[in-house]
């Protein structure tokens, strides 16, 4: 058995056979069919678990006041634990047909995420599965996700060179899951958007929700599947249209994100009208076009904190992300060499 924390869980379970109508027996090797590869044994994350009581102790019993948000999944409330650590608890709050499904992404973020260790994607600390109830226990990132600064409750717009951080944290991540050396092979995140960007006290961008993650066997490029995933948005055209995942599926919702950073507008917005909702779309044409470029950057931005040359290649690099061939787009590391370029070329022509 690969992580020591299942028998731990199984024993936790043992001891609570009430409530219980169904088992979870851990078997990652079998469900990712990983066959003899060699995952590495550090598990730095995801070893604490914790029972119902636990989860109603740290959140005043899922108290309004610390409610905040709310997603596919379920509610997420801010808690305190018993160490004084302070932490994000999401609730799986699922209708009876979706039960099952939830439950695989349920153990889907507790698998991959307690084997991961990159200071760009959010640390998994535990999990509760108490009888029917499934908890997921994160680090709490103290300025939310960063969808909320561009477009949402946030008052501060963020300026260029945070903007550019942010890109550059993200890519990372991303560059490190498609890297064989979180789990031993490629992980294709899935369901990357800027809601799944979350921000420590510091702004360090941190990916989370793993939920939909796909491992790729070694030697496939692409894994086909007849049902698509993710979010309306961020969707890869080839995905979409031939069930074809690949890791470049990632790189087409990390230009969206990218957009999203350059024009502070939402990736799908249903108050414009239907030719204008998706971002994509509405911009594309335009990213390699300086004069019209201008039109397109986020106003709120403030226009001392960024160079025209840096927006160019920052809006060059987001264009071939989000080419409709996936061979045609860039790797994650390219991608990442190319933002640290940007944010360098910044900096220095601004003289900070
Ligand atoms: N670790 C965390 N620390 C602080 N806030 C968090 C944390 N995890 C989630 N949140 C907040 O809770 C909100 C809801 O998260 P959740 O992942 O459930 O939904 P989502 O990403 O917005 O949408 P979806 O369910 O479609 O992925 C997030 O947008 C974020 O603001
Ligand atoms: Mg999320």
């Amino acid at each position: 058995m690969p992580f020591g924390f299942v028998s731990a869980w199984k024993k936790r379970r043992r001891s609570k056979s009430h409530d219980q109508n169904e088992s979870w027996t851990y078997k990652p090797v079998e469900y990712w069919q990983l066959g003899d590869q060699n995952t590495p044994s550090k598990r730095p994350y995801g070893s604490s678990v914790f029972t119902l009581k636990e989860m109603e102790k740290a959140t005043c019993s899922f108290s309004e006041e610390n409610l905040v948000g709310k997603g596919g999944f379920g509610r997420v409330y801010r808690g305190v634990l018993r160490s004084g650590e302070v932490v994000a608890i999401k609730k799986m709050e699922l209708p009876p047909f979706k039960a099952a499904e939830g439950e695989r992404e349920f153990r889907v973020e507790v698998d991959i995420l307690s084997s991961l260790d990159h200071p760009n994607l959010v640390p998994l600390i535990g999990y509760c599965a108490d009888g029917k109830h499934r908890f997921l226990v994160y680090e709490f990132m103290h300025n939310g996700n960063l969808q909320d600064h561009l477009n949402g409750i946030s008052e501060n717009k963020m300026g260029w060179p945070l903007r550019l951080k942010i890109a550059l944290g993200a890519a990372r991540g991303l560059a490190y899951l498609h890297s064989s050396s979180a789990v031993g092979i490629p992980i294709v995140h899935r369901d990357f958007k800027s809601t799944n960007v979350l921000l420590s006290a510091n702004f360090e961008a941190k990916i989370s929700d793993f939920g939909l993650a796909k491992l790729m066997p070694e030697g496939q490029e692409m894994y086909v599947t007849t049902r698509v995933q993710g979010t309306f948005g961020y969707f890869d055209p080839e995905y979409t249209s031939t069930g074809k995942l690949t890791l470049q599926s990632d790189v087409y919702a990390f230009g969206v994100v990218l957009l999203e950073l350059l024009t502070g507008r939402r990736a799908v917005d249903l108050n414009q009208g239907p030719t204008d909702q998706n971002l994509v779309l509405q911009v594309r044409h335009i990213l390699n076009d300086r004069k019209k470029l201008r039109k397109v950057i986020d106003p709120e931005m403030s226009r001392s904190s960024y160079t025209m040359e840096s927006i160019v290649m920052f809006a060059n690099l987001a264009s071939r992300c989000v080419r409709s061939e996936s061979s045609d787009r860039p790797s994650m590391v390219e991608c990442v060499k190319e933002l640290q370029l940007i944010f360098s070329t910044n900096i220095k022509a601004l003289g900070s």
